[in-house]
């Protein structure tokens, strides 16, 4: 016996309906997520975010914001200018390194203290002057007159020794080595800017 196509059709679309409504049943058995895993698993990824933006802070800011040799960061010089000859001129840390009479090392920022101009140093008359105003400095960055409200900016440093004893200067004193022999040398922390209070 031959069946027609209508009635070939007709059977196909019975099956397949068939089929339908026997998995449909198994889908139904599925279990869903529950509220309290759904609040479990958005309250981990909360944290787990959390923790990992608090932790890129961290390492933001842990890590040194100036390289080395970069204004801003630290500059290592291991030569110095003999104990009141004219002090070194650094550019590219906007400082000049001074080394008194009695052998204090000082690093003074190259802004004029009193309107922000670059004061130089003028050898005839052994001090700091600046031209736009002309007050004037000391070797060791001490006001000597003129309009400026206080002796010269330093920088923070750190001296070395050959035998590695390490001297700092919060205060911003220069720092006085008892034998300028045993210098090895000078980190001068240009992200740390100290001024001094009144003309000292
Ligand atoms: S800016 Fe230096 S004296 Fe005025």
């Amino acid at each position: 016996m031959t069946t027609s196509p209508t009635v070939a059709k007709a059977q196909t679309a019975a099956s397949k309906k068939q089929e339908q409504q026997a998995v449909a049943p198994q889908a139904a058995k599925i279990p869903g997520i529950s509220r309290r895993e759904f609040l479990y698993y958005a309250w981990g990824g909360s944290i787990s975010l959390l923790t990992a933006q608090t932790a890129g802070l961290l390492i933001w800011f842990g890590l040194p914001r100036f390289g080395e040799g970069e204004f801003g960061g630290t500059f290592l010089l291991t030569t110095l200018p003999l104990p009141g000859s004219p002090p070194l001129d650094n550019p590219q840390g906007k400082f000049w390194l001074s080394v008194t009479e009695g052998g204090g090392i000082v690093a003074l920022y190259k802004v004029c203290t009193h309107l922000g101009c670059l004061f130089r140093w003028v050898d005839a008359n052994h001090r700091f002057e600046c031209p736009c105003h002309g007050s004037k400095f000391e070797l060791n960055g001490r006001f000597i007159e003129g309009p400026a409200p206080r002796s010269l900016d330093r920088f923070a440093i750190e001296v070395v020794t050959t035998s590695g004893v390490i001297a700092s200067n919060a205060d911003g004193d220069p720092v006085v080595l008892d034998d300028l022999s045993q210098f090895r040398e000078v980190r001068v922390d240009t992200g740390t800017r100290i001024q001094r209070s009144g003309k000292v």
